[in-house]
């Protein structure tokens, strides 16, 4: 039995049908502890309540798949698109986004409706596809997908975000009360080993044809790199303890003149959601009077483990560390080439890591054509690279040629660092 090319293409879109249920569905399961109340709040103007993103990731798929792609499609609700639309300029007008905590209506459950109503018009587009010629097949087929990742970016913000509203509430709550899983799978107690690399013209970037990228991470091309060290793991909490308990937030000849100007406007003394023993939050836990710093996160106000890796700093505080230790931040291309080396360890799945890599085009790069050209390219100025990913990256969304990018003072992500040298 031999199979038919309009059989491949009928697989193919059953296989994106299933995925995208999947990764629709995780959405939801994500938002699942969260009640209504949570759902609505914002807690400061770069992060977004749950049902915002819940919201904004299907105006995504409403807007740049369906109203383009299906035909007669009737949008769920035509005031969607100005509460919606996160920084879009060809889209027109938007809600503010520091307002977006504001938006007690529509509801919850009419944001629900309105998933139900843009995924029923998704699987249809996505049936219907093949019938309707392959550029056409081939085209709803890309929109899908970088809708999908679209989603799993924002299923990460959903928890980045939710969890700094709750870091604000001064009874610190869990998102997720079970006991704190095995972080650190590979982090070790001892100094980190120095892997070594001669360096050369390197390939990087994510190369035309081989599965999904954003367009940030193309087009691949060569790259001079000097020979240098990097850390097999990542800076773990007791070794940025000791950095600050080294007075590391006090010492300005660690810091950059930027970050320096952060540490003191913002009264920074330790990553955004530690909790000093004198902490006044600390009253409120169960564990309050024990001794030693405390760690919020996910799993609520915790004990700092010495051995996890250090998360919510800046990229200030990663270049102070850095400093400090008598070490620097990697470039991306030098995390890029060392990823792909026998030994690296904690690559993904315990914080991004912050680079000493500015977020800019790569040579030759183009943006996608169409709405989709507002997505990357216009937001290379004044923000810094980070590679890897997070516990709070969906599973299968990363891969080593991944560009993440905030600018210097944020710290409300899963950012942490791991050292490099000179050889
Ligand atoms: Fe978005």
């Amino acid at each position: 039995m031999t199979i038919s090319g309009t059989q491949l293409q009928a697989a193919s879109g059953a296989l994106l049908s299933r995925r995208y249920r999947d990764v629709r569905a995780h959405s939801l399961l994500l938002a699942s502890p969260l009640s209504a109340e949570d759902q609505c709040i914002q807690s400061m103007p770069d992060a977004s309540p749950t049902k915002w993103h819940l919201a904004h990731t299907t105006w995504f798929f409403e807007t740049v798949l369906l109203m383009p792609h299906l035909a007669n499609y009737q949008p769920f609700d035509r005031h969607y698109q100005y509460l919606f639309n996160s920084y879009y300029e060809a889209l027109g007008p938007r809600h503010p986004r520091p307002q977006r905590g504001l938006l007690t209506r529509p509801t919850l459950a009419e944001v629900h409706a309105y998933r139900e109503h843009v995924d029923a018009a998704v699987h249809k587009l996505l049936a219907e596809a093949p019938a309707a010629g392959e550029a056409h097949r081939r085209e709803v087929e890309a929109v899908v997908t970088l809708g999908l990742n679209h989603e799993q970016q924002h299923q990460e913000l959903l928890l980045t975000d939710i969890l700094h509203a709750f870091s604000c509430n001064p009874l610190l709550p869990a998102y997720d009360p079970s006991p704190v899983p095995a972080l650190r799978l590979a982090a070790q107690p001892s100094p980190p080993a120095w892997i070594e690399m001669h360096g050369g013209v390197v390939q990087v970037g994510h190369a035309a044809g081989e599965g999904f990228s954003f367009d940030n991470e193309t087009p691949r091309h060569n790259a001079l790199l000097q020979p240098y060290r990097i850390a097999d793991r990542l800076v773990n909490c007791g070794e940025y303890l000791q950095f600050v308990e080294d007075g590391g937030y006090r010492n300005p000849q660690l810091w950059l003149s930027d970050g320096w100007a952060v540490v003191q406007a913002q009264g920074w003394h330790a990553p955004a959601y530690w909790l000093a023993p004198d902490d006044p939050r600390r009253a409120h836990q169960d564990a309050g009077n024990a001794k030693g710093w405390q760690v919020f996160g996910l799993h609520g106000a915790r004990p700092l483990d010495p051995q996890a890796p250090v998360s919510q700093l800046s990229f200030y505080e990663a270049a102070a560390f850095a400093e400090w230790a008598g070490a620097r931040l990697p470039t991306e291309f030098e995390w890029e080439a060392a990823s792909a080396v026998q030994g690296m360890r904690e690559l993904t799945g315990h914080v991004w890591q912050w680079t000493r890599s500015s977020y800019d085009p790569y040579p030759g790069f183009k943006p996608l054509a169409g709405v989709a050209a507002e997505y990357n390219g216009k937001f290379m100025v004044g923000q810094l690279v980070l590679r890897g990913g997070s516990i709070a990256t969906p599973a299968g969304h990363t891969r080593p040629t991944y560009r993440n990018f905030f600018p210097p003072a944020a710290r409300w992500q899963f950012s942490g660092l791991r050292l490099a040298k000179e050889l």
